[in-house]
């Protein structure tokens, strides 16, 4: 009894999984025989539009290049779409990658795209499922390196957007019009980390184009990117800071320590532009000025105006001397002094006053 009811059940299971490939068979058939043609698109024959769902996953985001202005990529793109000639009787279809070719597939491309590829280790990476009504899935893993218009007045406190439009390259919006999935259109790796920015906010947006070809439909979705300047705090502004200080301690040091205060002066002013020039290979190359140029320059004044004051003090103090009699250089000398201390709270004052204005810039 139990080996007849084992038996039985192993010709009821086979002929359920005869039944499937013979479905499939008759599937496959159906959609290389003459009747499928995937030169004409799905809604054709009824006059409608197609309308094809996008989503993505970012797999990798990163390698934004200033210089270049672009960044890189890797994305699994989904698109989703219905094909009424594609029904079948099976519960989900899985097809391998050779039907990327078969089937009809929209004609996307992505328009800020400078350089991109399929992945074809070991073999194409590329998905296709069609469900019973006749929905398509397609789902292909790209590296896309895309153009990216960057405006750096602000380095290294700035914030970019670098958007990813996807567009139809042939059909029209009477035949076809691509819209991002209602629910988390575009989904990311957590694991990702960007090295220099981090990725604030995502934009869903309609780019739809008029050529004079015809309306084409295009989405789009713009990242906003703010850059993580904390690395420059610690690597220039903190440095350039402590320079800038630095050049102030010699109006401590005393006026005939002429060695000294020139030393010093020279010294802080050197520094400055080292640091400067070290920062070249850093900043983006741009032709404008950005807000750590201005901001390096500034400290250079400062560093500067610190050695001229000195250098003023100096003429000051030792061309008045010279016109003195011997006699009476004791006296002049003090009184000369008293000239340039004054001098020295003059300029002093001033200088306060320009620290002021540092800290308010
Ligand atoms: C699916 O099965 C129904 C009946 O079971 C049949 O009428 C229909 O033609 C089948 N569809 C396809 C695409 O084979
Ligand atoms: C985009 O805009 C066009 C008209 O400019 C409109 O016809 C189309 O439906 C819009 N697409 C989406 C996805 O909203
Ligand atoms: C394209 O769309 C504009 C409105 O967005 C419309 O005025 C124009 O007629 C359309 N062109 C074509 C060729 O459909």
């Amino acid at each position: 009894m139990r080996i007849n009811l084992l038996t039985l059940f192993v010709i009821f299971h086979c002929n359920n999984g005869n039944q499937n490939d013979n479905k499939v068979k008759e599937f496959l058939k159906r959609i290389n025989s003459e009747n499928y043609q995937n030169g004409i698109r799905p809604g054709f024959s009824k006059g409608e539009i197609d309308k094809v769902e996008m989503n993505m996953y970012i797999n990798s985001f990163g390698s934004i290049s200033e210089s270049l202005m672009e960044y890189t990529i890797s994305i699994f793109m989904r698109q989703s779409w219905r094909d009424e000639r594609l029904r079948h009787n099976l519960t989900k279809l899985t097809l391998s990658y050779h039907y990327g070719d078969i089937l009809w597939v929209p004609d996307l491309f992505f328009r800020n795209e400078k350089k991109a590829y399929v992945h074809r280790v070991i073999h194409p990476n590329k998905l296709i499922t069609v469900s019973e009504d006749g929905r398509v899935t397609y789902s292909q893993r790209i590296t896309l390196k895309l153009s990216c218009n960057m405006i750096l007045l602000k380095f290294p406190v700035d914030t970019q957007v670098c958007p990813l439009y996807l567009e139809s390259f042939g059909y029209t919006t009477e035949e076809l019009m691509f819209y991002w999935k209602k629910k988390n259109p575009v989904q990311l790796n957590i694991e990702n980390e960007l090295p220099k920015y981090e990725l604030k906010d995502m934009i869903f947006d309609n780019c739809t184009q008029n050529y004079l070809t015809g309306n084409f439909t295009c989405i789009k979705t713009v990242f906003t990117l703010e850059r993580q300047y904390d690395f420059y705090i610690i690597q220039f502004y903190l440095p350039s800071i402590l320079i800038v200080m630095i050049s102030w301690i010699s109006f401590w040091i005393d006026n005939e320590a002429i060695p000294a205060r020139i030393s010093l002066g020279l010294l802080t002013v050197l520094t400055q532009i080292t640091q400067m020039s070290g920062l070249k290979n850093l900043s983006p190359a741009v032709s404008y000025v950005t807000t750590l140029d201005v901001w390096n320059f500034a400290c250079l004044i400062f560093t500067c105006a610190a050695f001229i004051e000195f250098s003023i003090v100096n003429g000051v103090k030792y061309g008045v001397k010279d016109d003195k009699t011997t006699i009476e250089e004791k006296e002049q000398s003090r009184e000369t002094d008293g000239v340039s201390t004054t001098m020295n709270h003059q300029i002093r004052r001033r200088h306060i006053k320009m620290k002021k204005f540092s800290c308010k810039m």
